[in-house]
């Protein structure tokens, strides 16, 4: 496996309080770069707190624009959608990606929360797809991500994980709270809800029509199992995670939270949920 390579300090995958927000120096190491990153006003932003379903909308948009092409057949998910404040040496790093990518539209994705995005994406007015997900799945899929990747904290049992995460010690911890969800050229998807629905409102927020032939083939490629099967979708590329330890395509469901949240875990979450987050807008499926 090969680890990324930092010439001096801490560990890369050691929390840092970057700008008020937890992070690891995998997403800080480049921050010049990514905070100068010259967006183009075609450029796609896909922003998500990590694990929400960030890899699922990614393809979902690589086929609305580009189809079963050569490249879906060929290019890894990873290398057709950068990530933006990556930087794993010696590997390319996330803004040298994007800079090099010769599609038009570029598809981009971020973790990044709304105040740390790079300027040059707000003024170029690039449309943004943000992608939500109920906060108790994503937690729980991001518990199995920090233990099988190589780039993230290590998250000891789920009990130690759980509590850091409530305390903010966490990768990223924000969500876009602040963002401006009314703005014009911010479109938010819900993970796993009527994944038909998703696919209309999204393209009619990018002013595409698809055919019903269109459609169905973007349908067929982004259910999971699907996904889960498709080496260029399913991270088995990628050389710094163990899938031994868990595939990056756990489950791909809504309501495994109940699996892993005690009953008292899940009264602290709810109450501190109540307090944080505000927006009547969006309605989550806990379960099914
Ligand atoms: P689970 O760990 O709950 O299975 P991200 O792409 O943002 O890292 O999110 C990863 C999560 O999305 C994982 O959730 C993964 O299984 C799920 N996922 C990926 N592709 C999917 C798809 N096509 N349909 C449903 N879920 C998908």
């Amino acid at each position: 496996i090969l680890l990324p390579q930092f010439s001096t300090g801490i560990s890369p995958h050691s929390l840092v309080d970057f700008n008020g927000i937890s992070m690891t120096r995998v997403f800080t190491s480049n921050w010049e770069n990514v905070q100068n990153f010259q967006a183009r006003p075609d450029d796609i932003l896909i922003a998500t707190y990590a694990k929400a379903g960030t890899t699922w909308v990614s393809q979902i948009l690589d086929l609305l624009y580009f189809g079963q092409t050569e490249r879906q057949k060929t290019l890894p998910i990873h290398e057709r959608v950068p990530f933006l404040e990556v930087y794993l040496p010696p590997n390319m790093s996330g803004t040298e990606q994007a800079d090099n990518l010769p599609t038009s539209p570029r598809l981009i994705k971020t973790h990044l929360p709304y105040q740390l995005v790079p300027k040059s994406f707000w003024e170029q007015n690039c449309r943004v797809v943000y992608v939500a997900r109920n906060a108790k799945d994503n937690m729980v899929s991001y518990y199995h991500f920090n233990r099988m990747s190589y780039g993230q904290p290590a998250p000891g049992d789920w009990n130690t994980f759980f509590q850091n995460f409530m305390e903010g010690k966490s990768m990223y911890e924000i969500l876009w709270q602040e963002a401006d969800l009314s703005k014009n050229s911010l479109h938010v998807l819900l993970y796993l809800a009527d994944t038909e629905r998703e696919i209309d409102k999204l393209c009619s927020f990018l002013g595409l029509s698809p055919s019903a032939e269109e459609k169905k083939m973007i349908l067929g490629g982004t259910q999971f199992d699907n996904m889960r099967k498709n080496y260029m979708a399913n991270y088995s590329t990628f050389p710094l995670m163990d899938f031994k330890i868990s595939p990056f395509m756990r489950k791909g469901k809504v309501g495994d939270w109940k699996n892993h949240f005690t009953v008292a875990q899940n009264e602290e979450f709810d109450e501190d949920y109540k307090t944080k987050m505000t927006d009547p807008t969006l309605e989550f499926r806990t379960t099914i």
